[in-house]
């Protein structure tokens, strides 16, 4: 197991969000982090990054407590996070660069990734100069390219038309490699049964059930669909 949550209790000054929370994320999974605007998945998933620290319980990784960001735990977000002046080789290759990788080496790195999402012979452009969809496809390479044992997503493919948020969607399952733990945040029940090997439905200020999604994964086993429905608490929310 990768990470562990132990009665996690998370809260902003005296106001907790989430309590209780106990959760096991296992190597290599994809675990969705889903729930209803304001219940806690971005506050969570600062935890898991080392951002928050918990007010009360244990947060763990691989045994040790989390106390503070690192490497093996990159983080994505929805924005774009992409330095505008510099060339898509060169932000994916800014993670490899702190980490004091050779330029030639790294540059290497960056194209084998920048190739592996999509985006081979537009290594030189400028992120104004790519559409929405390719900037988030760099972002991931970014991610990636740097090795981290786990990911954490942020509604990364939120601001995406839905057809680029499919493509987007399939992108990651095809390159994220068995060994790498993902942790996604989304409020779209699609695309937590869609990506997730198990969803972690949060509300009512803790984890509101844990549902595990067979493989080959599929949105269409209209039982599960419920259950994650139901877990989020509101027949409103499937018009969303
Ligand atoms: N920095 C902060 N300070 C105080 N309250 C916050 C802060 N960030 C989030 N909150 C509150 O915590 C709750 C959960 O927020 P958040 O984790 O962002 O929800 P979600 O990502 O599920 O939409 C909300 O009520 C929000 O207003
Ligand atoms: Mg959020």
């Amino acid at each position: 197991m990768t990470l562990l949550l132990d009665a996690v209790t998370l809260a902003y000054r005296d106001r907790p969000v989430l309590e209780g929370v106990d959760l096991e994320i296992r190597t290599g999974e994809i675990l969705v982090i889903a729930g209803a605007s304001g219940c806690g998945k971005s506050t969570l998933l600062r935890a898991l990054a080392g951002l928050l620290p918990v007010t009360s319980g244990r947060l763990l990784d691989r045994g040790e407590p989390v106390r503070g960001p690192s490497a093996d735990r990159a983080l994505m977000f929805q924005d774009d996070a992409l330095l505008p002046w510099r060339s898509a080789r060169r932000n994916v290759e800014l993670p490899l660069a702190i980490r004091g990788m050779p330029r030639a080496e790294r540059t290497s790195r960056a194209d084998e990734w920048l190739a592996r999402v999509g985006l081979a012979g537009l290594e030189l452009r400028l992120p104004r100069d790519l559409s929405g969809g390719q900037r988030q496809r760099v972002q991931l390479a970014r991610v990636l390219a740097g090795g981290p044992r786990a990911v954490l997503m942020d509604e990364p493919f939120g601001a995406l038309d839905p057809q680029t948020r499919r493509e987007m969607q399939r992108l990651l399952v095809e390159v994220w490699n068995a060994e790498t733990t993902v942790v996604f945040v989304t409020h779209d029940v699609e695309e937590a049964l869609t990506l997730g090997d198990r969803v972690a439905v949060l509300g009512g200020g803790g984890l509101a059930d844990l549902v595990e999604i067979p493989l080959p994964r599929t949105s269409a086993d209209p039982s599960l669909r419920a259950r994650v429905l139901t877990a989020l608490g509101a027949p409103a929310l499937e018009t969303t």
